[in-house]
């Protein structure tokens, strides 16, 4: 350390890491972090920039080639989780790693069971579970099945899981990424709870106004190197965005008016109940209109997901009507809706969006295969789909070795880019962007907000299922909200609505008589 630092200012120094994958891949270059005591530090940057590979080495995942830890004044060489776990460093996974069949009680104790008389003490487990969640104010059942859990009791249990054990050091990846505005909302109190309780807390974002409302300081890498440390209130989010991506970002989008046309798409009356007889669509009407962004905001688990499916063609279809461009499109096979030209960016991209087994290459051009024009080049000239694939990759800032990496081997951000370059290259008259940006970068979130208001004036409808505040807000021209299955709201006229005015209607606090809702299908 030439600096001359005082290693007693900070309960953890990482100095000079680099990290060399197998591959020869260069995730981590010579990399400095400082975390103080009793800090939540934030650490910022684009998918593939190398904040989680860092933390792994932290937590003894992964091995660096170079540099060094020191943690509480001493330098420490952590092998595995364990070790780390034994030091006093706990990290919680953006996948959990809990067992769904499992009571939260047994999950709480997993490798440090709780023994009577030889055998498993499950009274004690549900004790201890009790206790800690008592002290730390993250309440929850301790009886309770993991699989019965929604997500964000599923990370507040993962977060004691790791108090239990007696950590000094909480690292959160991507915490926020899988919650819904409210249960982030909440996480923070959370968070910020611990702090006062004297806990460290490392926490990886890539979204600027979370660091902004929690953090104390920010460290911020890009392509592997740290471009920026500060306190958090010295830097505004634009100092942090161009730090993070090496550019001034646009924080809020520059468009016009939108100006639509006639309908292209009508919903009337869509119902749908699911496998477990819960009627999750109900008496859905609405209307997009071509040069228009319509956007559906709504909690997660309302409603949108199942409507979008219905409308894309993956769920069968029940009741209601979905008229296409003037012709009803019920159980029309994916293929048969792209040859109408619709694209579809689905929220689960590792189930619908892509072949994980398959390259990059291979998934940017699967829906086009059968295309003549690509199938005369296929035949005669291979140039052709390379430099087409080659442009997408750099267009969507696909960060990866080549076009023929395999698609699994993308981070999940990167995966979503490779699904929105194919389906925005395909010039559709009609887009489903289902979480567009989700999991995505702030550089290649403006990219992809841009591209969805380009192709509105270009002329496509466009309609945007969102569950991030600021993007439906943004990007929309209108906007209806969907509480339990049902629209409860349509804001024609959007552009002075807040993020805590849709929040009451989400929450359904609030709803709009039918006669305003109706509105949404422009009868004349
Ligand atoms: N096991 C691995 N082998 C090879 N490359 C990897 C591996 N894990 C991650 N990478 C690459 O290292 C880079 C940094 O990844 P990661 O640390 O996960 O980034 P972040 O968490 O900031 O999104 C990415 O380009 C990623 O593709
Ligand atoms: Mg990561």
């Amino acid at each position: 350390m030439s600096d001359g630092l005082d290693i007693n200012e900070y309960i953890l120094v990482m100095d000079g890491i680099t990290k060399i994958y197998g591959n020869g891949f260069i995730a981590n270059k010579n990399i400095d972090l400082r975390v103080k005591k009793g800090e939540i530090h934030a650490l910022i940057g684009e998918n593939g920039a190398g904040k989680s590979t860092l933390m792994k080495v932290l937590f003894g995942q992964e091995q660096a080639e170079e540099g060094r830890i020191i943690f509480k004044g001493e330098q420490v060489h952590i092998t595995n989780p364990l070790k780390a776990l034994e030091l006093g460093i706990g990290m919680v996974h953006q996948h959990f790693m809990l067992v769904p069949s499992l009571t939260v009680a047994e999950n709480m104790v997993l490798g440090i069971e709780p023994k009577k008389r030889g055998f498993f003490d499950f009274n004690q487990a549900v004790k201890l579970t009790q206790e800690i969640s008592r002290k730390y104010k993250l309440p929850i059942d301790p009886l309770a099945k993991i699989a019965d859990l929604p997500v964000g009791f599923k990370q507040r249990v993962e977060i004691l899981k790791i108090l239990l054990r007696g950590v000094d050091i909480l690292i959160l990846d991507e915490p926020t990424a899988v919650l819904t505005p409210q249960e982030t909302e909440e996480l923070f109190v959370q968070l910020r709870e611990l702090r006062k309780n004297g806990y460290t807390i490392i926490f990886i974002s890539h979204k600027l106004n979370e660091v902004k409302a929690l953090c104390d300081r920010v460290t911020i890498l890009r392509d592997g190197r740290v471009t920026g440390i500060d306190d958090v209130k010295n830097l505004t989010e634009k100092q942090i965005s161009r730090m993070m991506v090496g550019r001034d970002v646009m924080l809020t989008i520059d468009k016009d008016e939108a100006k639509p046309k006639e309908k292209l798409l009508e919903v009337k009356n869509l119902h749908y109940v699911d496998q477990h007889g819960k009627h999750v669509v109900k008496n859905v009407s609405f209307t997009v209109r071509k040069g228009e962004i319509l956007g559906i905001a709504g909690i997660e688990g309302n409603g949108q997901r199942e409507m979008s499916n219905l409308i894309s063609g993956l769920e069968n279809f029940q009741l209601g009507e979905i008229i296409y461009n003037g012709t009803s499109v019920v159980n029309k096979s994916i293929r048969e809706l792209r040859e109408k030209n619709i694209s579809h960016i689905s929220e689960d991209r590792m189930t619908f969006g892509t072949v994980s087994d398959a390259t990059i290459e291979e998934n940017l051009i699967s829906d086009r295969f059968y295309k003549s024009e690509f199938n005369k080049f296929w035949l005669f000239n291979n140039s052709y789909i390379k430099q087409h694939v080659n442009q997408l990759i750099e267009q969507y800032n696909v960060k990866c070795d080549s076009k023929d990496a395999l698609m699994k081997t993308l981070s999940g951000g990167n995966m979503q880019k490779v699904v929105v370059a194919r389906e925005f290259s395909l010039k559709s008259d009609f887009v489903i962007a289902n979480q567009p940006t989700r999991g995505i970068d702030v550089g290649s979130s403006e990219f992809i907000r841009n591209k969805l208001v380009e192709l509105r004036d270009e002329g496509a409808a466009v309609l945007l299922i969102s569950a991030d505040l600021t993007e439906i807000i943004e990007v929309s021209d209108s906007i209806i909200v969907m509480c339990e299955g049902e629209v409860v709201a349509y804001l024609d006229n959007q552009i002075h609505v807040s993020e805590e005015e849709l929040g009451e209607y989400m929450l359904g606090l609030k709803i709009q008589t039918p006669q305003e809702i109706g509105k949404v299908m422009h009868y004349e």
